[in-house]
Protein backbone atom coordinates (compact mmCIF):
# COMPACT_ATOMS: atom_id res chain seq x y z
CA UNK A 1 0.00 0.00 0.00
CA UNK A 2 1.05 3.60 -0.70
CA UNK A 3 2.13 5.57 1.98
CA UNK A 4 3.15 9.02 0.27
CA UNK A 5 -0.24 10.82 -0.37
CA UNK A 6 0.41 11.51 -4.14
CA UNK A 7 0.33 7.80 -4.41
CA UNK A 8 -3.12 7.71 -2.66
CA UNK A 9 -1.67 7.16 0.74
CA UNK A 10 -2.59 9.15 3.99
CA UNK A 11 -2.17 12.60 3.83
CA UNK A 12 0.22 14.15 6.21
CA UNK A 13 -1.37 17.45 7.23
CA UNK A 14 -5.44 17.54 6.98
CA UNK A 15 -5.21 21.20 8.72
CA UNK A 16 -5.52 23.97 6.48
CA UNK A 17 -3.16 27.15 6.67
CA UNK A 18 -3.94 30.67 8.60
CA UNK A 19 -5.24 32.79 6.15
CA UNK A 20 -4.09 36.40 4.95
CA UNK A 21 -5.09 39.26 5.25
CA UNK A 22 -6.21 38.25 8.74
CA UNK A 23 -9.40 38.43 10.27
CA UNK A 24 -9.44 41.28 12.82
CA UNK A 25 -12.00 43.64 13.58
CA UNK A 26 -10.03 46.68 13.30
CA UNK A 27 -9.70 47.12 10.03
CA UNK A 28 -13.38 47.55 9.49
CA UNK A 29 -12.98 49.55 12.80
CA UNK A 30 -10.26 51.83 10.64
CA UNK A 31 -12.68 52.04 7.06
CA UNK A 32 -15.49 53.05 8.91
CA UNK A 33 -13.58 55.81 10.28
CA UNK A 34 -12.30 57.08 6.86
CA UNK A 35 -16.14 56.86 5.58
CA UNK A 36 -17.72 59.02 8.00
CA UNK A 37 -14.93 61.82 8.32
CA UNK A 38 -15.78 62.79 4.84
CA UNK A 39 -11.98 63.00 3.86
CA UNK A 40 -11.25 59.91 1.74
CA UNK A 41 -7.91 61.56 -0.05
CA UNK A 42 -5.92 64.51 0.11
CA UNK A 43 -5.61 66.21 3.19
CA UNK A 44 -7.15 63.14 5.70
CA UNK A 45 -5.11 62.05 8.84
CA UNK A 46 -4.87 58.14 7.93
CA UNK A 47 -1.95 58.14 5.51
CA UNK A 48 0.17 60.81 7.78
CA UNK A 49 -0.87 58.16 10.62
CA UNK A 50 0.20 55.37 8.50
CA UNK A 51 3.47 57.13 7.44
CA UNK A 52 4.53 58.14 11.16
CA UNK A 53 3.88 54.55 12.35
CA UNK A 54 6.46 52.53 9.55
CA UNK A 55 8.75 55.89 10.25
CA UNK A 56 9.16 55.20 13.91
CA UNK A 57 8.94 50.74 13.23
CA UNK A 58 11.86 51.49 11.04
CA UNK A 59 14.19 53.90 12.47
CA UNK A 60 13.10 56.33 9.57
CA UNK A 61 13.00 60.24 9.93
CA UNK A 62 10.59 60.96 6.91
CA UNK A 63 7.82 58.95 4.97
CA UNK A 64 5.76 59.21 1.94
CA UNK A 65 3.23 57.10 0.96
CA UNK A 66 2.56 55.91 -2.49
CA UNK A 67 0.37 53.99 -4.52
CA UNK A 68 2.41 50.61 -4.71
CA UNK A 69 5.93 48.98 -4.28
CA UNK A 70 7.06 49.30 -7.91
CA UNK A 71 5.99 53.24 -7.53
CA UNK A 72 8.13 53.46 -4.29
CA UNK A 73 10.93 52.10 -6.15
CA UNK A 74 10.27 54.47 -9.01
CA UNK A 75 9.99 57.67 -6.83
CA UNK A 76 13.05 56.31 -4.69
CA UNK A 77 15.12 55.65 -7.81
CA UNK A 78 14.47 59.52 -9.11
CA UNK A 79 14.80 61.04 -5.51
CA UNK A 80 18.52 59.88 -5.25
CA UNK A 81 18.96 60.92 -8.47
CA UNK A 82 19.26 58.46 -11.27
CA UNK A 83 19.55 59.55 -14.16
CA UNK A 84 18.66 58.41 -17.48
CA UNK A 85 21.22 56.27 -19.68
CA UNK A 86 23.06 55.47 -15.96
CA UNK A 87 23.41 52.19 -14.59
CA UNK A 88 22.08 50.45 -11.75
CA UNK A 89 23.00 47.23 -10.27
CA UNK A 90 20.17 44.99 -8.88
CA UNK A 91 20.10 41.31 -8.35
CA UNK A 92 18.26 38.81 -10.63
CA UNK A 93 16.36 36.94 -8.31
CA UNK A 94 13.29 39.00 -7.05
CA UNK A 95 10.16 40.33 -8.39
CA UNK A 96 9.96 42.13 -11.75
CA UNK A 97 9.13 45.78 -10.57
CA UNK A 98 13.25 46.05 -8.99
CA UNK A 99 14.47 45.92 -12.75
CA UNK A 100 10.85 47.69 -14.27
CA UNK A 101 11.91 50.48 -12.14
CA UNK A 102 15.53 50.91 -13.26
CA UNK A 103 14.13 51.13 -17.02
CA UNK A 104 11.20 53.24 -16.20
CA UNK A 105 13.15 56.30 -15.20
CA UNK A 106 15.20 56.11 -18.13
CA UNK A 107 18.74 53.76 -16.68
CA UNK A 108 20.08 49.98 -17.30
CA UNK A 109 19.30 47.23 -15.00
CA UNK A 110 23.08 45.26 -14.72
CA UNK A 111 22.23 42.13 -12.68
CA UNK A 112 24.90 40.55 -10.48
CA UNK A 113 24.56 36.98 -8.97
CA UNK A 114 22.70 36.56 -5.78
CA UNK A 115 24.89 34.41 -2.76
CA UNK A 116 23.71 30.88 -3.35
CA UNK A 117 23.44 30.64 -0.13
CA UNK A 118 21.66 33.83 1.56
CA UNK A 119 19.62 34.32 -1.67
CA UNK A 120 20.81 38.07 -1.44
CA UNK A 121 22.85 39.77 -3.82
CA UNK A 122 26.81 38.49 -3.45
CA UNK A 123 28.58 41.34 -2.37
CA UNK A 124 31.81 40.02 -3.98
CA UNK A 125 30.41 40.26 -7.47
CA UNK A 126 29.42 43.78 -7.44
CA UNK A 127 32.77 45.96 -8.03
CA UNK A 128 33.02 44.15 -10.89
CA UNK A 129 29.59 45.21 -12.89
CA UNK A 130 30.88 48.88 -11.81
CA UNK A 131 31.41 51.32 -14.52
CA UNK A 132 32.03 54.79 -15.36
CA UNK A 133 27.88 55.13 -16.10
CA UNK A 134 26.81 53.93 -12.46
CA UNK A 135 24.95 55.51 -10.42
CA UNK A 136 23.17 53.05 -7.79
CA UNK A 137 22.62 49.27 -6.33
CA UNK A 138 19.19 48.50 -5.28
CA UNK A 139 19.55 45.78 -2.16
CA UNK A 140 16.49 44.06 -2.37
CA UNK A 141 15.90 42.38 1.55
CA UNK A 142 14.81 38.87 -0.74
CA UNK A 143 12.22 36.99 1.17
CA UNK A 144 12.38 39.75 4.06
CA UNK A 145 16.15 38.29 4.77
CA UNK A 146 18.53 41.69 4.86
CA UNK A 147 20.95 41.74 2.20
CA UNK A 148 24.41 42.50 2.98
CA UNK A 149 24.03 46.24 4.12
CA UNK A 150 27.50 47.13 5.24
CA UNK A 151 29.45 45.37 2.33
CA UNK A 152 26.88 47.03 -0.12
CA UNK A 153 27.46 50.80 1.67
CA UNK A 154 31.28 50.74 1.62
CA UNK A 155 31.41 49.50 -2.01
CA UNK A 156 28.57 52.51 -2.77
CA UNK A 157 30.70 55.26 -0.74
CA UNK A 158 34.15 54.03 -2.52
CA UNK A 159 32.46 54.63 -5.57
CA UNK A 160 30.00 57.34 -5.02
CA UNK A 161 27.06 55.65 -5.47
CA UNK A 162 23.56 55.52 -4.53
CA UNK A 163 21.59 52.98 -2.77
CA UNK A 164 18.04 52.15 -2.81
CA UNK A 165 16.75 49.46 -0.36
CA UNK A 166 13.87 47.28 -2.18
CA UNK A 167 12.52 46.63 1.09
CA UNK A 168 8.70 45.21 -0.29
CA UNK A 169 9.04 42.13 1.34
CA UNK A 170 10.86 43.31 4.30
CA UNK A 171 8.99 45.15 6.95
CA UNK A 172 10.40 44.62 10.13
CA UNK A 173 13.74 42.88 9.43
CA UNK A 174 16.55 43.51 11.60
CA UNK A 175 19.96 44.12 9.97
CA UNK A 176 22.78 43.88 12.99
CA UNK A 177 20.34 45.20 15.14
CA UNK A 178 18.52 47.78 13.12
CA UNK A 179 15.31 47.63 11.24
CA UNK A 180 16.06 48.00 7.33
CA UNK A 181 14.81 51.02 5.21
CA UNK A 182 17.05 54.09 6.05
CA UNK A 183 19.91 52.34 6.16
CA UNK A 184 21.09 53.27 2.42
CA UNK A 185 19.93 56.44 1.09
CA UNK A 186 16.15 55.40 0.42
CA UNK A 187 13.73 52.21 0.99
CA UNK A 188 10.78 51.36 -0.68
CA UNK A 189 8.16 49.48 0.51
CA UNK A 190 5.10 47.43 -0.65
CA UNK A 191 1.51 47.04 0.86
CA UNK A 192 0.45 44.88 -1.71
CA UNK A 193 -1.95 41.95 -1.27
CA UNK A 194 0.48 38.79 -0.27
CA UNK A 195 2.94 41.39 1.69
CA UNK A 196 3.56 41.30 5.57
CA UNK A 197 2.10 45.03 5.75
CA UNK A 198 -1.38 45.28 3.43
CA UNK A 199 -3.55 47.73 2.09
CA UNK A 200 -4.53 45.84 -0.80
CA UNK A 201 -2.36 47.56 -2.89
CA UNK A 202 0.03 50.40 -1.57
CA UNK A 203 3.61 51.90 -1.04
CA UNK A 204 6.31 54.25 0.98
CA UNK A 205 9.87 55.59 0.88
CA UNK A 206 11.09 55.91 4.10
CA UNK A 207 14.59 57.80 4.48
CA UNK A 208 16.36 59.61 6.55
CA UNK A 209 17.84 62.54 3.84
CA UNK A 210 15.95 65.37 4.36
CA UNK A 211 16.50 66.09 0.53
CA UNK A 212 15.28 62.77 -0.78
CA UNK A 213 12.32 63.54 0.83
CA UNK A 214 11.83 66.62 -0.46
CA UNK A 215 11.73 65.22 -4.07
CA UNK A 216 10.24 62.07 -3.38
CA UNK A 217 7.16 64.13 -1.99
CA UNK A 218 7.25 66.27 -4.72
CA UNK A 219 7.26 63.78 -7.17
CA UNK A 220 4.83 61.78 -5.47
CA UNK A 221 2.15 65.05 -5.80
CA UNK A 222 2.48 66.31 -9.07
CA UNK A 223 5.37 68.38 -8.59
CA UNK A 224 3.74 70.35 -5.46
CA UNK A 225 6.05 71.48 -2.83
CA UNK A 226 5.04 71.33 0.40
CA UNK A 227 5.09 75.40 1.26
CA UNK A 228 3.51 75.94 -2.02
CA UNK A 229 0.25 76.86 -3.09
CA UNK A 230 -2.42 74.19 -5.17
CA UNK A 231 -1.34 75.24 -8.33
CA UNK A 232 2.27 75.42 -8.02
CA UNK A 233 3.80 72.30 -10.02
CA UNK A 234 7.92 73.03 -9.71
CA UNK A 235 9.20 69.87 -9.97
CA UNK A 236 8.65 66.83 -12.32
CA UNK A 237 6.19 64.76 -10.46
CA UNK A 238 3.16 62.96 -10.72
CA UNK A 239 0.18 61.78 -8.52
CA UNK A 240 1.43 58.59 -6.93
CA UNK A 241 -0.98 59.21 -3.69
CA UNK A 242 -2.35 56.71 -1.23
CA UNK A 243 -6.14 56.90 -0.34
CA UNK A 244 -7.31 57.26 3.14
CA UNK A 245 -8.79 54.25 3.22
CA UNK A 246 -5.36 52.14 2.72
CA UNK A 247 -3.51 54.45 5.18
CA UNK A 248 -6.07 52.72 7.38
CA UNK A 249 -5.68 49.61 7.12
CA UNK A 250 -2.16 49.88 6.89
CA UNK A 251 -2.49 51.59 10.52
CA UNK A 252 -4.34 48.78 11.89
CA UNK A 253 -1.65 46.27 10.11
CA UNK A 254 1.12 48.22 12.32
CA UNK A 255 -0.36 47.62 15.22
CA UNK A 256 -0.58 44.03 14.39
CA UNK A 257 2.50 43.84 12.89
CA UNK A 258 4.93 43.12 16.35
CA UNK A 259 3.06 40.36 17.24
CA UNK A 260 2.92 38.87 13.59
CA UNK A 261 6.94 39.52 12.82
CA UNK A 262 7.62 37.69 16.48
CA UNK A 263 5.73 34.63 15.90
CA UNK A 264 7.18 34.32 12.16
CA UNK A 265 10.22 34.54 13.34
CA UNK A 266 9.85 32.32 16.20
CA UNK A 267 8.43 29.59 13.70
CA UNK A 268 11.64 30.30 11.35
CA UNK A 269 13.78 29.68 14.09
CA UNK A 270 12.14 26.37 14.80
CA UNK A 271 11.89 25.37 11.38
CA UNK A 272 15.84 25.99 10.62
CA UNK A 273 16.88 24.10 13.86
CA UNK A 274 14.73 21.05 12.47
CA UNK A 275 15.67 21.19 9.13
CA UNK A 276 18.75 19.78 10.46
CA UNK A 277 17.35 16.80 10.67
CA UNK A 278 17.24 16.73 6.77
CA UNK A 279 20.35 16.38 4.62
CA UNK A 280 19.88 17.99 1.32
CA UNK A 281 17.58 20.76 2.41
CA UNK A 282 17.67 23.87 4.50
CA UNK A 283 16.72 27.20 5.00
CA UNK A 284 17.46 30.58 2.86
CA UNK A 285 20.88 31.70 5.55
CA UNK A 286 21.15 35.26 7.20
CA UNK A 287 23.62 37.28 5.89
CA UNK A 288 25.02 38.07 9.08
CA UNK A 289 23.71 35.10 12.37
CA UNK A 290 22.28 38.85 14.30
CA UNK A 291 20.04 39.69 11.67
CA UNK A 292 16.10 38.80 11.68
CA UNK A 293 14.46 37.98 8.81
CA UNK A 294 10.82 39.22 8.23
CA UNK A 295 9.76 35.47 6.67
CA UNK A 296 7.66 37.15 4.32
CA UNK A 297 8.81 33.81 2.40
CA UNK A 298 10.52 30.94 3.67
CA UNK A 299 13.05 30.24 1.13
CA UNK A 300 14.65 27.05 0.64
CA UNK A 301 17.73 25.48 -0.77
CA UNK A 302 16.88 22.17 -1.89
CA UNK A 303 19.96 19.60 -3.31
CA UNK A 304 18.31 16.94 -5.05
CA UNK A 305 21.43 14.54 -5.16
CA UNK A 306 20.90 13.99 -1.35
CA UNK A 307 16.93 12.75 -2.65
CA UNK A 308 18.74 10.42 -4.72
CA UNK A 309 18.17 12.44 -7.63
CA UNK A 310 14.72 13.65 -7.35
CA UNK A 311 14.01 16.68 -8.87
CA UNK A 312 12.76 19.66 -7.07
CA UNK A 313 9.59 19.78 -9.09
CA UNK A 314 8.85 16.22 -8.25
CA UNK A 315 9.64 16.45 -4.70
CA UNK A 316 7.38 19.85 -4.45
CA UNK A 317 4.63 17.66 -6.28
CA UNK A 318 4.75 15.45 -3.73
CA UNK A 319 4.95 17.85 -0.77
CA UNK A 320 1.99 19.68 -1.80
CA UNK A 321 -0.11 16.26 -1.51
CA UNK A 322 1.04 16.01 2.08
CA UNK A 323 -1.26 19.12 2.47
CA UNK A 324 2.24 21.24 2.64
CA UNK A 325 2.52 23.81 -0.20
CA UNK A 326 5.08 25.36 -2.37
CA UNK A 327 6.29 27.73 -5.07
CA UNK A 328 9.31 26.62 -7.28
CA UNK A 329 9.57 30.49 -7.45
CA UNK A 330 10.85 32.76 -9.20
CA UNK A 331 12.97 33.19 -12.88
CA UNK A 332 16.22 34.67 -13.63
CA UNK A 333 14.75 37.93 -14.10
CA UNK A 334 17.12 38.60 -17.23
CA UNK A 335 15.43 35.05 -18.58
CA UNK A 336 12.10 37.07 -18.59
CA UNK A 337 11.10 37.38 -22.28
CA UNK A 338 10.93 41.79 -21.42
CA UNK A 339 14.94 40.88 -21.29
CA UNK A 340 15.56 38.54 -23.09
CA UNK A 341 13.95 38.79 -26.22
CA UNK A 342 15.13 42.54 -26.18
CA UNK A 343 10.87 42.93 -27.84
CA UNK A 344 10.59 46.07 -26.36
CA UNK A 345 14.14 47.34 -26.56
CA UNK A 346 13.36 50.23 -29.20
CA UNK A 347 10.73 51.17 -26.66
CA UNK A 348 12.96 51.58 -23.47
CA UNK A 349 13.20 55.30 -22.90
CA UNK A 350 17.25 55.11 -23.03
CA UNK A 351 17.40 53.04 -25.93
CA UNK A 352 18.86 55.35 -28.48
CA UNK A 353 19.39 58.00 -27.26
CA UNK A 354 20.96 58.30 -23.80
CA UNK A 355 22.76 55.08 -23.85
CA UNK A 356 26.04 54.22 -25.68
CA UNK A 357 26.75 50.66 -24.28
CA UNK A 358 25.11 47.76 -25.67
CA UNK A 359 22.31 45.42 -23.21
CA UNK A 360 22.24 42.23 -24.49
CA UNK A 361 20.18 40.48 -21.90
CA UNK A 362 20.42 37.30 -23.75
CA UNK A 363 23.99 37.48 -23.14
CA UNK A 364 23.77 37.56 -18.84
CA UNK A 365 24.75 34.24 -16.95
CA UNK A 366 24.08 34.38 -13.07
CA UNK A 367 24.76 30.56 -12.43
CA UNK A 368 24.03 30.79 -8.73
CA UNK A 369 20.44 32.30 -9.39
CA UNK A 370 20.03 30.23 -12.19
CA UNK A 371 20.55 27.34 -10.55
CA UNK A 372 18.39 27.84 -7.41
CA UNK A 373 15.75 28.98 -10.17
CA UNK A 374 15.59 25.91 -12.14
CA UNK A 375 16.44 23.11 -9.43
CA UNK A 376 18.12 23.98 -6.22
CA UNK A 377 15.15 26.80 -4.37
CA UNK A 378 11.36 26.44 -3.57
CA UNK A 379 9.61 28.83 -0.81
CA UNK A 380 6.36 29.02 1.02
CA UNK A 381 4.20 31.67 1.96
CA UNK A 382 4.26 34.35 5.07
CA UNK A 383 1.16 33.03 6.17
CA UNK A 384 2.49 29.89 6.91
CA UNK A 385 4.62 31.14 9.15
CA UNK A 386 1.77 32.81 10.95
CA UNK A 387 0.48 29.13 11.87
CA UNK A 388 1.99 27.24 14.98
CA UNK A 389 4.91 24.89 16.06
CA UNK A 390 3.12 21.61 15.09
CA UNK A 391 2.70 23.72 11.08
CA UNK A 392 6.16 23.42 11.22
CA UNK A 393 6.99 20.43 12.54
CA UNK A 394 4.46 19.34 9.94
CA UNK A 395 6.78 20.45 7.24
CA UNK A 396 9.94 19.04 8.17
CA UNK A 397 7.63 15.71 9.04
CA UNK A 398 6.68 15.72 5.81
CA UNK A 399 9.84 16.32 3.63
CA UNK A 400 11.33 13.39 6.08
CA UNK A 401 7.92 11.50 5.18
CA UNK A 402 9.38 11.78 1.08
CA UNK A 403 12.84 11.45 1.78
CA UNK A 404 11.97 7.87 3.58
CA UNK A 405 9.90 6.61 0.78
CA UNK A 406 11.61 7.64 -2.05
CA UNK A 407 11.46 4.55 -4.25
CA UNK A 408 7.61 5.08 -4.37
CA UNK A 409 7.92 8.24 -6.71
CA UNK A 410 10.83 6.70 -8.27
CA UNK A 411 8.26 3.67 -9.85
CA UNK A 412 5.48 6.14 -9.92
C1 LIG B 1 10.93 42.46 -4.18
C2 LIG B 1 9.77 43.25 -4.66
N1 LIG B 1 9.97 44.49 -5.15
C3 LIG B 1 8.94 45.25 -5.58
C4 LIG B 1 7.66 44.79 -5.58
C5 LIG B 1 6.57 45.64 -6.16
O1 LIG B 1 5.56 45.96 -5.26
P1 LIG B 1 4.06 46.23 -5.79
O2 LIG B 1 3.47 44.93 -6.19
O3 LIG B 1 3.39 46.85 -4.60
O4 LIG B 1 4.15 47.18 -6.93
C6 LIG B 1 7.38 43.51 -5.08
C7 LIG B 1 6.00 42.98 -5.06
O5 LIG B 1 5.75 41.83 -5.21
C8 LIG B 1 8.46 42.72 -4.62
O6 LIG B 1 8.27 41.47 -4.14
Amino acid sequence: MATLAINGGPKLREQGWPQWPPDDPGFLENLKAVLDSGVWGTGGEWTQRATQMMCEFHGAQYGVALSSGTTALDVALRSVGVKPGSEVIVPPYTFIATASSVISVGAIPIFVDIDPDTFNLDPTKIEDAITEHTSAIIAVHIGGSPAAMDEIMAIARAHGLKVVEDCAQAHGAIYKGRRIGAIGDAGAFSFQSSKNVTSGEGGMVLTNDADVFSRSWSIHNCGRVPEGEWYDHRVMGWNHRLTQFQGALICRCMELLPEQFERRARNGDHLRERLQEIEGIELQKLTDPSNVSAFHLYIFKYDAAAFDGLSRDRFLQALAAEGIGAARGYNPLYREGVFADNVHMDEFPFAPRYYAGDVDYAQVSCPACEHICDAGGFWMPQRYGLADEQAMDDIVDAMIKIRDNLGELKEA
